[in-house]
């Protein structure tokens, strides 16, 4: 058994830096045959035709853990691209809440595994309720999958650690042609939709750009595996990945952390912020988005003041990133892409480093204390 399972390593040591490494074929997979030599995204699979999508008006998640992160990061990807609103939960409170569904609404379960028991049921009161149901997931045949009106699945291929990664940013890269897919339906398609569409497929080879950060993940973790505190802030389309990188840190190394978004950390947690607490802080831009522009001078200034208070920042920045390396040498660099896309490769360096830390504290990576991977009772 044990020989097997470090066969099925491919000389790693851990599953879930196997997997990390995965994620630029598995994005490949995601994309590949869904865009047309005209740019156009074409999703055979949906089984629902553009004028069925036209008819939508409002769109809403439910997911768990990291795929709810996900979710709130296509929040912004749809809301952005097609002008619906979008209205994200956690599926363990949708199922609760009783919630209002409108007349014309897709409802999006998101789930590596199509049997957490929370997403299940947060479908079924959809249903119920009359909404139009897609289920987004890795495993084909699932309850999740079986209970929904349409499928996407995502083709990550089967993830062994309990930490969900290549699940992650298969997910991403679906929500993203989902997105991309609604806009074209809705004749919504603008610049930034046009510039990340003609991005995508160069999206796998950035994702390698972002895993030849590992042995600088490497020497960060070694500077901050000891600290017993962690906050994680991003801003805009930024702050799930902060969450995720909390996510990650604290399921896999038992170290406290939290994610914010950055503009929300002078509203109370700044009293948190010492010498004795590390602030991983994402600080991407996108030269063609002047609002993208904007949040980055505000995270720069963010940054020196908490520099100037001696507080041991991490910042995850564009290999174009000039403002914040004059600030700190402790940068994580990844490509530059469309701010669409950025989230796909920022949360690389943040799994490597939750992984690296973990390591260091000798936790048992693959196996978290108390988790399981498919979450089967509520
Ligand atoms: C993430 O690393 C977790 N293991 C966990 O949050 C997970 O994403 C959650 O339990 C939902 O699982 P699912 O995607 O299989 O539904």
């Amino acid at each position: 058994m044990a020989r097997n399972q470090s066969k099925a390593k491919n000389g790693f040591p851990h599953f879930m830096l196997k997997e990390i490494y995965e994620q630029p074929e598995a994005v490949r997979r995601v994309i590949a045959g869904r865009v047309d030599a005209a740019g156009r995204i074409v999703l055979p699979g949906l089984g629902m035709s553009e004028d069925k999508i036209r008819t939508f008006s409002k769109v809403t998640v439910a997911a768990s853990g990291s795929s709810r992160h996900a979710g709130m990061v296509g929040e912004f990807m749809m809301e952005r691209m097609t002008g619906l609103p979008v209205e994200v939960d956690f599926a363990s409170q949708y199922c609760y809440r009783d919630p209002v569904v409108a007349p014309h609404e897709l409802t999006i379960f998101l789930s590596q595994s199509g049997t957490t028991i929370d997403t299940i049921t947060a479908l079924q009161v959809a249903r119920r309720k009359g909404a139009k149901s897609l289920a987004i997931c890795n495993v084909p045949d699932t309850p999740l999958t079986q209970n929904a009106d349409t499928t996407f699945l995502t083709h990550a291929g089967e993830e062994v650690a309990i930490a969900a990664t290549k699940s992650f940013t298969t997910q991403l890269t679906a929500l993203f042609l989902l997105a991309a897919f609604v806009a074209q339906a809705h004749k919504k398609t603008g610049a930034a939709t046009e510039s990340a569409v003609a991005a995508l497929q160069s999206l796998p080879e950035r994702m390698e750009g972002a895993l030849a950060t590992d042995s600088e993940c490497r020497k960060s973790a070694q500077l901050l595996y000891r600290y017993k505190d962690f906050i994680y802030v991003g801003r805009d389309i930024d702050y799930p990945i902060a969450l995720e990188g909390a996510l990650k840190l604290k399921e896999i190394s038992y170290i406290h952390a939290e994610g914010y978004p950055t503009g929300e950390l002078k509203h109370g947690p700044t009293a948190l912020v010492h010498e004795g607490l590390p602030l991983v802080v994402l600080a991407l831009h996108d030269k063609q988005d002047e609002d993208s522009m904007l949040r980055y001078g505000k995270t720069v200034s963010n940054i020196r003041e908490f520099l100037e208070r001696e507080i041991p920042v991490l910042a995850i920045v564009n290999a174009s990133d000039t403002e914040v390396a004059a600030l700190t040498p402790c940068v994580l660099a990844v490509p530059d892409l469309p701010v669409l896309l950025q989230p796909i490769v920022e949360v690389i360096p943040l799994q490597l480093l939750a992984y690296h830390i973990a390591v260091l504290c000798g936790r048992n990576v693959d196996q978290p204390r108390h988790l399981s991977k498919s979450v089967v009772v509520e």
